[in-house]
């Protein structure tokens, strides 16, 4: 690994005795069905005799065709439906569906949309089967999800990789929260490209920059020597950057090839297989829930502007996968080290400012006296020491929402 060599004592810190892949266990069993007109294969998916809830958003599939063909593929089950899941879903909202599901002695569930209705029906899933006081202890107090309804995805918006992964994001008031449990990782999924026609430029930008950011997670913090899934997770930037900005160039935004690699990309980035084995860092995304929580602003753009404060912040720690990931996704091989670091931010920025989301909060109209209150959010939500050091303590955060001003 040649690690540390020619760096400064503060980066041998960091990297001596952490070289070797951590162990893993690697399990998915979510069925993919990917590429067009596979909508219809969820008949055979749901059990015949399943009472099923489909759950969906606000009415984008209706007008793009998607809710027919649902419609027809369930037309020899029974089913009911429950629209009305937000971006960002709310606890509220996702309450009132248990109503329903205990009237109707519904046991399974197929979420219709994008991340949020993925995250939001597996939250539903283990709310419906919970035997805690509240719900959201879940969310909140790490209430255990022993049981959940079984659930299937047909995913309208590739970003999350809530399709293929066992994670759920809610919010209730300004608290957005995560939970994870292998009970609500869907029994499949469907990812019909042709889908995503449909799709506003601001969501195609946003999902491109959220997998990308995804992918950097798990990627950009120290070397472990495992090449495998540092070579799939650069494939997976290099794709994103390659194909993203093609999704906003009208010329070429409706090419479902370039619409596969993307939401295929997407999958990948957050199905755990780049994250196995691997130190993560989830600190760009737990700060930006904080921004999302308590200003609205989409999930990717919080990320866009607090990932580059992050390199920043976190130069020294994560020096050896800067250079990495400098030369293999940016191609920067001239210049001394410190440079081609730099140049590797300004890149991701440019990258970002090319999908046309914002790098600065000044662009979201927040400023320094914004700051405190994120803070002690983080602090109240118990983020205290995020990373993968653990050494993202809220006084750090500071200085990373100091840096993103
Ligand atoms: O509600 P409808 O009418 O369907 O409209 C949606 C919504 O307004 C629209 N949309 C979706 N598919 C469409 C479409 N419009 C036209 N055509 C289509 N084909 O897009 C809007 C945004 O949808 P949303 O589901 O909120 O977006 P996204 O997929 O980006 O999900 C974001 C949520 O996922 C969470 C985020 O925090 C956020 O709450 N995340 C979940 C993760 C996970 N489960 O692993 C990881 C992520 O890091 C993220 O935190
Ligand atoms: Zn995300």
């Amino acid at each position: 690994m040649g690690r540390a060599k020619g760096h400064g004592s503060a980066q041998l810190l960091f990297l001596v005795g952490e070289s070797i892949m951590l162990n893993f266990t690697f399990h998915n069993t979510t069925r993919i069905h990917f590429g067009s007109d596979q909508i219809a294969k969820i008949k055979a998916e749901i059990p015949a005799d399943a009472k099923v809830l489909m759950l969906y958003g606000g009415g984008s599939i209706k007008s793009n065709g998607v809710y027919q063909q649902v419609a027809d593929a369930l037309s020899d089950h029974t089913w009911f439906e429950f629209s009305g899941i937000e971006p960002n879903p709310s606890y509220d909202t996702l309450m009132k569906s248990l109503e329903l599901i205990k009237a109707h002695d519904i046991d399974y569930l197929l979420a219709v949309g994008g991340g949020s209705v993925a995250d939001g029906t597996k939250f539903v899933a283990a709310a419906a089967c919970y035997q805690g006081e509240e719900p959201w202890d879940i969310l909140a107090k790490g209430g255990k999800v022993e049981k959940a309804l079984p659930l299937g995805v047909v995913l309208t918006l590739p970003a999350t990789g809530s399709e293929m992964n066992a994670n759920s994001v809610v919010t209730r008031g300004k608290d957005k929260l995560p939970f994870n449990s292998p009970k609500v990782r869907p029994a499949f999924a469907v990812l019909d490209p042709k889908v995503t026609l449909s799709l506003s430029d601001r969501q195609i930008s946003n999902g491109v920059v959220d997998a990308f950011v995804h992918v950097i997670e798990q990627y950009l913090t120290y070397p472990v020597n495992a090449k495998v899934q540092d070579r799939f997770a650069e494939g997976l930037l290099q794709t994103l950057v390659e194909e993203g900005p093609k999704l906003l160039n009208s010329e070429t935004k409706n090419d479902l090839d370039t619409r596969a690699n993307v939401m295929w990309s997407a999958t990948m980035a957050l199905n755990g297989l780049i994250g196995s084995g691997v130190p993560q860092d989830w600190a760009t995304h737990m700060i930006g829930h904080e921004l999302t929580g308590s200003h609205g602003i989409d999930h990717a753009r919080t990320l866009s502007i607090v990932l580059p404060a992050v390199m920043k912040i976190q130069k020294t720690q994560k020096r050896a996968k800067l250079l990495q990931y400098a030369e293999r996704v940016w191609q920067i091989t001239d210049g001394d080290d410190d440079s081609r670091i730099e140049r590797a931010i300004a890149h991701t920025e440019n990258f970002f400012s090319q999908m046309q989301v914002p790098v600065r909060l000044s662009e979201v109209n927040l400023g320094e006296s914004d700051i405190d209150t994120l803070v002690e959010k983080l602090t109240q939500h118990g983020m205290l020491k995020l990373g993968e050091h653990g050494d993202i303590t809220p006084e750090v955060s500071r200085k990373i929402l100091q840096t993103a001003l």
